[in-house]
């Protein structure tokens, strides 16, 4: 009988944990963050420089955002992320390093926000998804904004260049694709 109990509350915290990461009716792209081992070189192709505004959409637990801030502190660094578990884990890695002002996460739907106050944003997304978002992109972003997208492309718009990275063995992104607007 202690067995069956313990099998059905077992049963019912993987539900529990699979509802939170990958949400799976409300979420365009499940929660699978950045390897570890290839952001120093993602982060190669961001320009970190004072005052600059740089989004990643879908930012999952701000990895990518906090090993930027890391490098140039003095930027403004926004997430968008929808899902509750990654952005409560991003919100915790904010606290432990003391909750920087110009560090925001938002927890919205990405498609819901206006990015004009963009000068270079990151995404590591689906086809599906960047291709929803074109036409929202080329009447809302400034000119000269930049987009970097992890593995995945527009099939309408060309990459202005190709970035083949070089430590992707075991890795699921193998290439970033960049964009100018
Ligand atoms: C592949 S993960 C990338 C995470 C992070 N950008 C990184 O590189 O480590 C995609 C993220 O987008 C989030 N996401 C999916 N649909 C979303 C939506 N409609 N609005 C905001 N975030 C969303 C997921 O929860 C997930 O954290």
């Amino acid at each position: 009988m202690e067995a069956l109990i313990l099998t059905i509350w077992g049963l019912f915290l993987l539900f529990i944990l699979y509802f939170l990461v990958f949400q799976p009716s409300f979420s365009d792209v499940p929660f699978l963050p950045s390897s570890n081992s290839l952001i120093k070189d993602i982060l190669q192709y961001f320009p970190l420089q004072e005052g600059k505004v740089i989004y990643d959409i879908g930012c999952g637990d701000a990895r990518i955002l906090l090993a930027a801030y890391k490098i140039q502190s003095k930027a403004t660094y926004i997430g968008v992320e929808k899902n509750w578990f990654p952005f409560l884990l991003a919100k915790f890695k904010l606290w432990r390093i003391g909750n920087p002002p110009n560090i925001k996460i938002i927890r919205k739907n990405m498609f819901d926000l206006n990015y004009q106050d963009a000068d270079f944003i990151y995404v590591y997304l689906l086809d599906s998804v960047l291709d929803k978002f074109l036409d929202k992109f080329q009447k809302e972003l400034r000119s000269g904004t930049v987009l970097l997208s992890s593995s995945f492309r527009f099939s309408q718009k060309t990459a202005t260049r190709v970035i083949d990275l070089p430590n992707k063995f075991g890795t699921i992104i193998r290439n970033l694709y960049e964009y100018h607007f």
